[in-house]
């Protein structure tokens, strides 16, 4: 038995010598946060933060919203589990919901998922199982989840660096980053070549046994980078034509991000099957699932499955964040205050050197930021998180740090007047770091 323990969560303080002594694994911020309301948090002390990157960009509806709250006391007082062989009202009103929310032709619903990562991997799983075929396209900067399966799908190097576990048959490929295309090519006159070297790399680079290709239609690690037009009918027309499941990873995508129900909505191309999970939850709770063709079921439920999946709360909370984000002037209002932070920050960038690129579409805004040279800046980049901090915004980098693009993904729910408050903050200090004052 471990000796009677002095808890300390501050692991600055503490001395890793002690054996009285416990603490978090890893390093939390200092910031204890007690209380959260729209997009703003709160913590013990007293201060207040806009949460721009709506908690981990999951708080479709933001912190604690009525609604879903008391959906979740509601539901919490009849059931709040079952085994997931079971029916309950919760999962059918979702199931139900989803399908008819879904983009053209994904009619059957999956829910057995409680996060993002085995979302991702039951998908795969479904694609190897009716192709079967073994390998995974994905694209570099991709992000699909934090199991072995899903860094390995990852498509940056440092999230496998430190595992020595390795899948075989994951295929990385160049994505639509126009900002510094991997083949030097310009937008209008590239054919979209990065689709079309594809085929090589099925070709040359795969097993020959390629069941499926898994992308997020807008790369969120990537800096909110926007597939650029024709993308993704060029690459659903490569994987018709090569018996390839197309997989959207729409964990951050969904649910309204870009002002449509779906990325893929918003570029009017829809995939074979596609993941979701986050927003689905609106405030918080913790639910994932897969939206697929008719033709992809088969595998047995077992083979899927988690002990909280299709959980019922979750259920119970999800059914009144799809009802919310149904609702006449929610999605309007998400593509109203997207266009007015983008205008805003296209109208201030002249005024600073280091901001190189803003893209996005609806509530998902990316900002790059670059040095003299006009190269990537992460340094740079991370104080300007920092300084906003320090000001009462939470803001978000891109690639876990390592990118130079600062996110901006706030509850769907943020109006003119909250996106104005931020913008002034994050103007002003921008303006501070040029001229050297922060
Ligand atoms: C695009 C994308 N896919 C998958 C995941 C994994 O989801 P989860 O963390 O719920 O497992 C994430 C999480 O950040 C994500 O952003």
């Amino acid at each position: 038995m471990n000796p009677p323990a002095t808890i300390t969560f501050d692991g600055r303080k503490q001395n890793p010598n002690d054996p009285n002594v416990c603490s978090y694994y890893f390093l939390p911020d200092e910031l204890k946060v007690v209380r959260g309301e729209g997009v703003y948090v709160y913590t013990e002390d007293g201060r207040r933060y806009l949460d721009c990157s709506a908690g981990t960009f999951n708080l479709s509806l933001g912190y604690s919203h009525p609604e879903v709250v008391e959906a979740i006391r509601d539901q919490a007082g009849k059931l709040i589990h079952v085994t997931s062989k079971f029916q309950t009202d919760p999962s059918n009103a979702l199931v139900r919901a989803l399908a008819e929310v879904a983009p053209p032709g994904l009619t059957k619903v999956h829910l057995k998922a409680s996060g993002g990562s085995d979302a991702n991997e039951g998908a795969i799983k479904i694609a190897q199982h009716v192709t079967g075929k073994s390998d995974v396209i994905s694209l570099f900067r991709g992000h699909y989840g934090q199991t072995i399966g899903m860094i390995q799908a990852s498509g940056a190097a440092f999230r496998r660096k430190p595992f020595t576990a390795q899948l075989p048959g994951m295929l990385h490929v160049p994505d639509p980053d126009c900002r510094r295309c991997f083949y030097k090519q310009e937008r209008e006159t590239c054919g979209l070549l990065c689709v079309e070297r594809i085929n090589d790399f099925i070709d040359y680079a795969s097993s020959g046994r390629v069941a499926c290709m898994i992308l997020e239609p807008i790369s969120g690690l990537g800096g909110n980078l926007v597939a650029p037009d024709g993308y993704l009918q060029a690459l659903r027309k490569l994987c018709d034509e090569r018996d390839i499941i197309l997989i959207y990873d729409e964990i951050q995508t969904g649910f309204g991000r870009t002002g449509h129900m779906f990325a893929a909505d918003y570029f009017g191309v829809a995939p074979h099957m596609l993941t979701i999970g986050k927003g689905l939850g609106g405030s918080g709770m913790p639910i994932a699932g897969i939206l697929m063709e008719e033709r992809l079921k088969g595998v047995e439920g077992y083979h899927i499955n988690s002990t909280y999946g299709g959980n019922i709360l979750a259920s119970a909370a999800a059914v009144k964040t799809l009802e919310v984000i149904r609702r006449p002037g929610f999605l309007e209002n998400v593509r109203a205050v997207g266009k007015h932070i983008m205008d805003r920050l296209n109208a201030f960038a002249p005024k600073v050197k280091f901001i190189s690129n803003i893209q996005g579409a609806g509530l998902m805004i990316g900002v790059d930021f670059v040095d003299a040279d006009g190269n990537p800046d992460a340094k740079l980049t991370n104080h300007i998180a920092n300084v906003a901090q320090d000001r009462g915004l939470l803001m978000r980098t891109s690639l876990y740090g390592f990118g130079n693009a600062i996110t901006i993904r706030p509850a769907l729910i943020m109006t003119h007047a909250e996106a104005d408050e931020m913008l002034d903050i994050f103007e002003h200090l921008l303006l501070d770091v040029a001229e050297g004052r922060a």
